[in-house]
């Protein structure tokens, strides 16, 4: 590891769609084709597993208090990103300035719909 003086979260943000060999297998849900496409070109290098204090999709008591904030919280943070008490960052577009509104939109939609069926699916959150 060579000590590059770079923040941590933007560090990631650079080398993770790179290193992506994330063996997560996100499950097409219905309505959720474009949110699904654009969750694992860019988000899933955190979210999947909770790289770098992100809440991950398995843990639905992570993202509990988050989706109280209600969606318009949500997705403004998802836009211009958001920095947790922990000093976590999530990136503004998880890094990907190229992705529109209505990507980060239909990613963020995909997500929590993925939140609520893997909760569903699965009895007792991961750790
Ligand atoms: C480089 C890692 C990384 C990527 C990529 C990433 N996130 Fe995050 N995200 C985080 C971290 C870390 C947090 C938790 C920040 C905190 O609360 O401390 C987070 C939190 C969030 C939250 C919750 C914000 C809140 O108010 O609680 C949303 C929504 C979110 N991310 C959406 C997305 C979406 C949509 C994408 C893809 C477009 C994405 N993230 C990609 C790291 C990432």
């Amino acid at each position: 590891m060579p000590g590059v003086p770079v923040p941590l979260a933007l560090l990631l943000a650079v080398a993770l769609p790179a290193a992506q060999a994330q063996p997560f297998d996100a499950p097409a849900l219905p309505g959720h084709d474009e949110g699904r496409r654009v969750w694992q070109g860019t988000c899933i290098g955190c979210h999947a597993d909770g790289l770098a204090g992100a809440p991950p999709v398995g843990n639905a008591a992570a993202w509990a208090p988050r989706i109280a904030k209600g969606r318009p919280v949500l997705l403004q943070h998802a836009l211009t990103g958001f920095f947790g008490p922990d000093h976590s960052m999530m990136p503004p577009r998880g890094g990907d300035p190229k992705l529109s509104d209505a990507e980060v939109g239909a990613a963020l939609d995909y997500m929590l719909a993925l939140v609520r069926h893997l909760s569903a699916s699965t009895p007792k959150d991961r750790p």
